[in-house]
């Protein structure tokens, strides 16, 4: 044994930091019902990445409920290619061209420690984020994660945009691919986990932001928890106003006037049509929803879908839902941090269509055209003097008679982070505490990263943004939008949650910790129970309503 050790750390000095990989490893050959497949040696752990799980959801397979893979290998699948970015129309490509991906994308990604202290693993399920129209499994770094060794890392990538949620409303075109596909994924992860190491009896599911969303879509699935075993929506929930919208069966049909399909005579015909353009054609009209830079952020987002649709995800409003009490019953915690909105205000400190105007003074004279869209109400106000109504009194609420300007950008900033994130985050909150059986926390962190989301949008470093969505998450998953560069107190944070994520994992009786800190339940609490985390550490907190 002590001689196998010295032998080991021989060959490390002699290598200095590359490692030799040994091609007999046994780990890197997985055995699962369609053949073998071959991952890689990353030194301190193993990847089997873009795994398929579903058929390619093209030709006549685009715009329906994915279908379980069941191709059989004939030789060696090559697990060892990242996964690829499914077809988006991406906010962070520069430039007029934002597309980006390919439309064969369904596939899972594993990581695996090399940890000899264990010889099998819980398992953290990931959703990525990006408003349901971009962003990609491999824009989440697992470095940081492998490193404290604890558990398999599973990705999952679902269409996106037109291609995983255009809609019509009926059971021609119901919708919710993207969620569909999610579930899928669970499904596969479930049954096949275990041939990687995995525990399937111990998987925690995880998201951030519309990733977050999908996660507490996932679990009102009454069935959840025969798939995981509790759930965290970090920065995102079902009750967001850009989560489930109204108005998509008449995007839908726009989306085939733009890509010339003309005015279909009903959903069938539109679905057909839609079906024989290219992805590339579809996922481009994207840029004629968005009414300047990428506002909406989510033209094209889940839906509640009729009874009748084959496959229906969601059949009924998230609310509603919640309240018949007929959802997953795990342990469930929503988050959010204090300034999540400064990623959605940040570009109206952009310049205004050249004119050295900046997008918030030209807000002055458009708030009743831009407000419904930058804030998701735009389909939910019965009437135009409702919409104006309701435009009127946020706008005084939060910045009273003044004009704006970047001297009043952190009120408006607040305004995008209540109703974006906050006040859906409280809601769902209480629900889930009035209905639920299962506990509920929650948690805000309120630490400001030096360069993060808001700053790498704006290039503005002159701007209090305070702290921003993914100034946490992007802590355990390095993402290219935040400076790869941790300060020391974010290397504990870091380390503290990641080791949430491992205990929650593991634990036998719900119970969530953050560093010394122990969240409280909701379920049934009289008033909020808030973890507050910040530099300083961790406090539990008690609110009638949130801070
Ligand atoms: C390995 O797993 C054990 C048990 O979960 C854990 O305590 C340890 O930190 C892990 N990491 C490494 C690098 O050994
Ligand atoms: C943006 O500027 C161009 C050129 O100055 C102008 O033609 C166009 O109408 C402007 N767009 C809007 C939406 O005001
Ligand atoms: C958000 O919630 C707070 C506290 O309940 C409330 O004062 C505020 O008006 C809400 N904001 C919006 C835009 O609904």
């Amino acid at each position: 044994m002590n001689c196998v050790r010295f032998i080991f750390v021989l060959s490390c000095l002699w290598l200095g930091d590359s490692f030799a990989s040994d091609p007999d490893d046994p780990l890197l050959l997985v055995e699962l019902p369609q053949g073998k497949l071959r991952g890689r040696d990353n030194g301190n752990y193993y990847s089997y990445e873009s795994v398929p799980y579903a058929e390619s959801p093209t030709g006549e397979l685009r715009f329906e409920a994915p279908k379980a893979y069941k191709q059989k290998w004939s030789e060696t699948y090559d697990a060892t290619q990242p996964p690829v970015v499914c077809l988006q129309w991406d906010q962070f490509t520069q430039g007029d061209n934002k597309l980006a991906g390919e439309e064969d994308c369904l596939t899972v990604s594993i990581y695996r420690p090399k940890n000899s202290s264990r010889s099998s693993f819980p398992v953290v399920a990931h959703i990525h984020g990006g408003a349901f129209m971009f962003g990609a499994a491999s824009q989440n770094g697992h470095e940081n994660v492998m490193r404290e060794g604890k558990f398999i890392l599973v990705k999952i990538s679902y269409r996106l945009g037109p291609l995983g949620f255009a809609s019509t409303g009926d059971s021609d075109l119901p919708g919710n691919y993207g969620l569909k596909d999610q579930r899928l994924a669970l499904q596969w992860i479930k049954q096949n986990i275990a041939s990687f190491g995995g525990e399937p009896e111990n998987i925690l599911l995880i998201g951030h932001s519309a990733g977050g969303a999908s996660v507490h879509l996932q679990l009102l699935r009454e069935d959840f928890a025969q798939l995981a075993k509790a759930a965290i929506s970090f920065s995102g929930n079902a009750l967001d106003p850009w989560v489930v919208q109204g108005g998509a069966r008449g995007r839908a049909f726009e989306l085939g006037r733009i890509v010339g399909c003309g005015l279909a005579a009903d959903s069938a015909v539109l679905k057909k049509c839609l079906k024989s353009k290219t992805a590339s054609e579809l996922v481009t009209a994207v840029r004629n929803f968005l009414i300047f830079s990428y506002v909406p952020f989510a033209p094209f987002s889940p839906v509640i879908e009729p009874s009748d649709a084959q496959d229906a995800f969601l059949t009924q409003d998230p609310r509603e839902v919640i309240e018949s009490g007929k959802f997953g019953q795990v342990p469930w915690a929503v988050t959010y941090v204090t300034e999540d909105g400064g990623y959605n205000a940040a570009l109206l400190l952009e310049d205004w269509n050249k004119s050295g105007k900046t997008v918030l003074e030209e807000l002055n004279d458009r708030w009743f055209d831009w407000a419904p869209y930058l804030l998701f109400y735009r389909d939910s106000k019965k009437t135009i003097k409702e919409m104006d109504d309701y435009s009127r009194k946020i706008r005084q609420d939060y910045v009273g008679n003044q004009r704006f300007s970047t001297g009043n950008y952190w009120e408006l900033q607040q305004l995008f982070t209540d109703i974006l994130f906050k006040n859906s985050t409280q809601d769902s909150l209480d629900l889930h505490r009035k209905y639920g059986k299962s506990p509920a926390y929650a948690f805000v962190y309120d630490n400001p990263a030096d360069r993060g989301i808001a700053q790498v949008l704006t290039s503005r470093r002159d701007v209090n943004f305070g702290t921003v969505h993914g100034d946490d998450y992007f802590l355990i998953f390095e993402n290219v939008v935040r400076d790869p560069q941790l300060r020391p107190d974010e290397e504990i944070i870091s380390r503290n949650f990641i080791n949430m994520l491992a205990d929650f994992s593991l634990s036998e009786n719900g119970i969530l910790k953050y560093g010394e800190c122990v969240f409280e339940d909701n379920v049934g609490s009289e008033k909020f129970n808030l973890l507050s985390i910040d530099r300083e550490g961790c406090e539990n907190k008690k609110f009638v309503e949130f801070p």
